[in-house]
């Protein structure tokens, strides 16, 4: 199959010194694009800014802003059998990039930000018969619960629920597979590399339920 990964944050960028971003280390979808290189899949891999040496046999295309991110996913997406959106992309961007550095002022700073594009939900939107999607859905209360709605908001096929209440940035995981159909299957607690193939491996697999 083809398959199009997505990993690490998104910069949002404020001034040429600073950007808004978040925790994410990149390696549970790094994990997830040489799980599926190693199962023999094509895999292009659309990577935010991570510490993480390229993954060897994969395409890997950087970005650093979710726009960037849209627009690199989007360009591939006709190609792909299946997407696993595993970044971590900002909801929210700064309304204005100053061109110099701001200077600090007397008082508090208010920042104006505005809503980016939701990948996964244009995706569901634009993806054709045959296409698979699958999400994330980092949560820190109500899992499942959360994890299904993004389920269907967003007319994927799978997500894989990741709790973040203990943290984000960490070498294991547990995640819960949601399908289409109401499957639920736990993966984990293991590396995040053992997750990863087992989630590539129940997402690809002809005749597994959804
Ligand atoms: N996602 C995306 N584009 C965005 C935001 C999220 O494609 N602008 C994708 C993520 O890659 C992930 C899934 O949507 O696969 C769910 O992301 P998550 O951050 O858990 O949820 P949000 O949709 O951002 O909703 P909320 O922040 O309200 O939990």
């Amino acid at each position: 199959m083809k398959i199009l990964v997505t990993a690490g944050p998104t910069r949002e960028r404020l001034d040429p010194v600073r950007y808004i971003s978040n925790r994410s280390t990149g390696k549970m979808g790094y994990a997830a694009a040489c799980a599926a290189r190693d199962a023999g899949h094509e895999v292009t891999l659309v990577s935010g800014p991570v510490a993480l040496p390229a993954p060897e046999g994969v395409a890997l295309v950087r970005v650093e802003s979710a726009a960037e991110m849209a627009a690199a996913v989007f360009d591939a997406f006709p190609r792909q059998d299946l997407v696993i959106m595993a970044a971590a992309v900002a909801d929210y961007r700064p309304v204005e990039i100053s061109e110099h550095k701001i200077k600090k002022q007397k008082g508090d700073l208010l920042l104006r930000l505005e809503r980016t594009t939701d990948i996964l939900s244009e995706l569901g939107a634009r993806k054709r018969p045959g296409q698979l999607l699958a999400g994330f859905a980092a949560e820190s209360e109500n899992l499942l619960e959360n994890a299904r709605k993004k389920l269907a908001s967003k007319q994927l096929d799978w997500i894989a629920a990741n709790s973040v209440a203990d943290g984000f940035a960490t070498d294991t995981n547990t995640i819960v597979l949601l399908g289409r159909d109401g499957s639920e299957t736990v993966i984990g607690p293991d590396t995040k590399l053992r997750v990863a193939a087992k989630l590539v491996d129940m997402i690809t697999s002809p005749g597994k339920t959804k």
